[in-house]
């Protein structure tokens, strides 16, 4: 598929112009999971031999990690547009990471446990908050420190250093106080090369974990019981080059069956792993879609949209980032529904924006409390953050009238050409540049370029 090309600077100043009542039909291609090729990245500075990663996704978050990499002094080629050869050889941290480097990129910071076990030494800048909450590290740095590992944090910097000669971090036993994603990632990545047996309890189960621990093993770690809650890693001397395929990403998927349900449309999505959209799937079976899995593909057919509760929840319960787009969704069910966010404080920024295209959603406290309306209306509205966005774009499809969505710098953070393949599936959308808003944005650019010493430790 050839994308529309897409200047990075003035994402922010582009929209999206979509014709609502859309209809779609056909099949979708799912790309690489945007979660799992992150950390695969990054894991790839765990050896000094080639890693070669297939199926990697076209993201402008991925885009920001291989600089960092590179800036890391990683050697990055590739044969194919979806093919990454990763050659750390040459691993060095020289200076600390530039701000411009880390910044809005939470993933940046799974490169803690590979450098450290490496390197021995490792100062990386805090990831920071977000729009969706504060996001705290807390967890990674208390595992990091079980691990014999000595960390500071100081003006918004993390100092991590390992003591002794040896300069190699010990296995222990870690329990998580929640299940973090990252911190799981983080922990596994500093155990593979540590002194002995780690245990990690209470660790979160996701897809992209599994897919982590398998490419892992192929590179010779010992880790076993991913997918479950408690994971054993024993050290190993070194990890050697291996070959892996990243995961088909479950969100990308669910995002298209939640937005060909919202369209009352019939289409199939492949390739996937169904097992990992198990929660999504059968929350729109309750939602009255018709769901049909033949091998690696989903087709899903919807002819009416009944109201259901939901509640985020870590894996396998319905996730987080399909919370936003299955709100948009429930806004035109029959019926009421309550949706509780419960892994993340401030992550219904798409509730005001729904409820101005005619929804009407009241929020108590994190739960969004749902009246289904007929039909919402078109709207020129711009999303708050990655899944915001995709909510809104899944609301204009459906809306009567033409939208305007902006927000497309959190988009292509996470969606590989979405809306080309939403084209692909019958939808009317072009993204456009928008003069106003870019001039508007290239005030704030110059007063943020003013003053970027203040944000160096945000
Ligand atoms: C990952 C995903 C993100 C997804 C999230 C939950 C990546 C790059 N991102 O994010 O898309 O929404 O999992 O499925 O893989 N927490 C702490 N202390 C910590 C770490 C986390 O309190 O040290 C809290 C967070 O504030 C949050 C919750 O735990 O409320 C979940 O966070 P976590 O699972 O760590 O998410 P991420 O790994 O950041």
């Amino acid at each position: 598929m050839i994308c529309v090309s897409k200047n990075e600077s003035n994402l922010n100043s582009q929209n999206l112009k979509i014709k609502g009542k859309t209809i779609l039909k056909g099949k979708v291609k799912i790309s690489g999971a945007k979660n799992s090729a992150l950390v695969l990245l990054a894991a790839s500075l765990l050896t000094n031999e080639k890693v070669i990663l297939n199926n990697v996704p076209k993201l402008s978050d991925i885009e920001k990690m291989k600089n960092i990499l590179k800036h890391l002094g990683v050697k990055l080629n590739s044969n194919n547009a979806n093919n990454l050869i990763i050659n750390s050889k040459n691993l060095h941290i020289g200076d600390n990471l530039p701000f411009e480097l880390v910044n809005g990129l939470r993933a940046s910071f799974f490169c803690i446990g590979p450098l450290l076990s490496r390197l021995g030494e490792v100062t990386l800048a805090l990831p920071g908050g977000c729009k969706i909450g504060k996001r705290p590290i807390d967890q990674h740095i208390t595992g990091l420190r079980e691990l014999g590992a000595n960390i500071e944090v100081e003006n918004g910097f993390v100092n991590a250093k390992i003591q002794g000669e040896k300069k190699k971090l010990v296995g222990s036993k870690i329990f998580l106080s929640c299940p973090s994603v990252g911190a799981t990632e983080t922990l596994i990545m500093a155990a593979t090369l540590a002194e002995g047996r780690t245990v990690i309890e209470n660790a979160a189960r996701e897809p992209e974990i599994q897919d982590l621990c398998l490419m892992l093993n192929k590179m010779g770690a010992q880790i076993q019981g991913y997918g479950d809650s408690k994971i054993t890693i024993d050290g190993v001397e070194k990890l050697s080059g291996c070959k892996h395929k990243v995961i088909p990403d479950r969100i990308e998927a669910g995002t298209f069956l939640i937005a060909s349900a919202a369209t009352l449309s019939n289409i199939t999505i492949g390739p996937v792993i169904p097992n990992h959209l198990e929660s999504v799937l059968e929350t729109l079976k309750a939602t009255g879609s018709k769901i049909l899995i033949k091998g690696n593909e989903i087709t899903i057919k919807t002819k009416e949209i009944k109201a259901v509760n939901i509640k985020t929840a870590p894996f396998p319960g319905f996730p987080t980032d399909l919370q936003a787009p299955f709100t948009a969704l429930m806004a035109i069910a029959k019926g009421n529904s309550e949706i509780s966010e419960t892994i993340y404080e401030n992550r219904m920024g798409h509730v005001d924006l729904l409820n101005s295209m005619g929804a009407s959603i009241q929020l108590v406290n994190n739960i969004a409390k749902i009246q289904g309306v007929d039909e919402l209306k078109g709207q020129n509205l711009k999303g708050s953050d990655l899944r915001s966005t995709a909510a809104l774009i899944i609301a204009a499809l459906s809306a009567k009238d033409t939208s305007y969505i902006g927000g497309l710098e959190h988009l292509d953070r996470g969606y590989d050409c979405f809306e080309s393949k939403l084209n692909i599936l019958g939808a009317n959308i072009t993204r456009n540049f928008n003069e106003q808003i870019f001039f508007n944005q290239t005030i704030v650019d110059e007063n943020i370029s003013k003053n970027k010493e203040k944000f160096k430790a945000a």
